[in-house]
């Protein structure tokens, strides 16, 4: 009798392999010199699935992947099973949609952030997750009851007021809700907005007065969700736009500016300029529509919205394929000159040990782009900044990531200098093997311990 070959699907090869166990290790190995400034957490988020296999990426059970640093030593290495109601449970559907409308039930493994003395594991169709400074599980948070819908994986933290911006998207009515949360950590608004049908809004961009959401064809469609797949596909009827909202506004403040069709995930900043607003995105072409794996290239763009003429220019910046794209957090909102991104690694799809990847560093204010190359057969996630001690410079500062070496099949958290964009790393922390992964943040002692 032929044995049964289950096909493993393409997200879960290579270093998208779950790893089988939670790990703590303090005996770190450090090549190079840590900052002595640097005193607080990396840490990264992604999926994990508890069960061994996921049917889509979006789908894996949430794990921390965290870098305790402080006086100049790698304190600790952490991950962590973020304890949704998913690890206690693991036959539980997450495409039920008694499930998906449960806010409790978060796979919670997007994004990690730090405000307001606390840290938020994120996954943007339910309530956040507390965790603690060793990144062990709180529990769901509804900010004492205010939040009665989901909440976004890409909140905006503004530098100038330390408000949370953020907002939530639903399959059902209302599709879109506009959240701010208080500098101490309240959620002061909650305001229901209106577009046109239900669609996946990923994220969203800040200025100093306004917010931006980005209401995209990519629609539910539940019909999906029942034969198990991701209940999400494009539509090319579903016009596309960008809302500009003042930032203490209300639904009825919206001003929509259409755009030409495609998808953008991840934004880098955005900033306001005269009558314009200036918004740098990583823009798809489309996305889902042959499968839920259809992703064509991404690329940076820029898009400056007149306000004036209410007209929207659209210039695609590079041609490299790059995603990720983050600036130094003082400059969220604010005009940045430079802006980092992950490039697409090349080499051979699905084979790791033939790819190369590397750090993009765009400076926005000669047009010119440098990059980190990490060699054949390593590759990284998205590199997060991290300033130095008494910086001068937007980029006087570190990136960081966690680099996989095909190699040796394990990993390498890495400080490299955002100034001069070095190869060689400032500091090189030996690890065991972090899988592939989406979003992280450096959250300083200052903000959560
Ligand atoms: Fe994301």
């Amino acid at each position: 009798m032929a044995a049964v070959v289950e096909e493993i699907p393409s997200h879960l090869r290579g270093n998208g392999r779950p790893i089988t166990e939670e790990r703590t290790v303090t005996d770190l190995k450090v090549i190079g010199s840590i900052p002595p400034e640097l005193d607080g957490r990396y840490v990264r988020n992604g999926p994990n699935p508890l069960s061994g296999t996921s049917a889509h990426p979006f789908f894996g059970d949430g794990m921390l992947h965290g870098v305790r640093l402080r006086d100049g030593k790698a304190q600790w290495y952490h991950s962590r099973y973020v304890q949704t109601p998913f690890i206690s449970s693991p036959s539980v559907d997450v495409l039920d949609p008694s499930v998906m409308l449960d806010m409790r039930s978060s796979k919670a493994n997007t994004h990690v952030v730090g405000h307001a003395g606390r840290i938020l594991a994120l996954e943007e169709g339910h309530f956040p997750y507390e965790v603690d400074a060793d990144l062990n599980t709180v529990g769901p948070v509804d900010f004492d009851g205010v939040l009665t819908g989901s909440f976004t994986a890409h909140p905006k933290i503004c530098p100038v007021t330390g408000e949370m911006l953020a907002f939530g998207y639903s399959a059902f009515e209302p599709y879109l809700r506009y959240l701010r949360v208080a500098a101490d950590g309240r959620l002061v608004q909650s305001e229901n907005i209106t577009v046109g049908g239900p669609t996946m809004m990923h994220d969203f961009n800040i200025t100093k007065n306004f917010v931006i959401f980005m209401d995209l064809p990519a629609v539910f469609d539940m019909s999906l969700a029942m034969s198990g797949d991701m209940p999400i596909r494009w539509d090319d009827n579903y016009p596309s736009r960008l809302g500009v909202l003042p930032r203490n506004g209300t639904d009825d403040q919206v001003t929509w500016y259409d755009i030409n069709p495609c998808y953008v995930f991840h934004p880098m900043n955005s900033y306001e300029d005269g009558d314009t607003i200036v918004l740098d995105v990583a823009r798809f072409d489309h996305i889902w529509r042959e499968s839920a794996m259809d992703f064509p290239p991404p690329r940076l763009w820029r898009w400056t919205i007149d306000t004036a003429t209410g007209s929207v220019r659209e210039e695609q910046i590079d041609d490299r394929a790059a995603e990720f794209p983050r600036v130094a957090d003082s400059m969220i909102g604010q005009r940045h000159r430079y802006g980092y991104m992950m490039a697409m690694p090349a080499g051979e799809q699905g084979d790791p040990a033939t790819q190369s990847g590397a750090i993009l560093k765009y400076d926005r204010e000669t047009g010119s782009r440098s990059e980190i190359e990490l060699g054949r057969g390593h590759t990284c996630g998205e590199a997060v900044f991290a300033p130095a001690a008494d910086a001068k410079a937007e980029d006087d500062g570190y990136l960081m990531t966690y680099v996989y070496d095909a190699d040796t099949d394990a990993s390498r958290f890495v400080i490299m200098d955002a100034a001069t964009m070095d190869d060689t790393p400032v500091a090189s922390i030996e690890l065991p093997r972090v899988p592939n992964g989406f979003h992280g943040s450096w959250i300083p002692s200052s903000v959560a311990g």
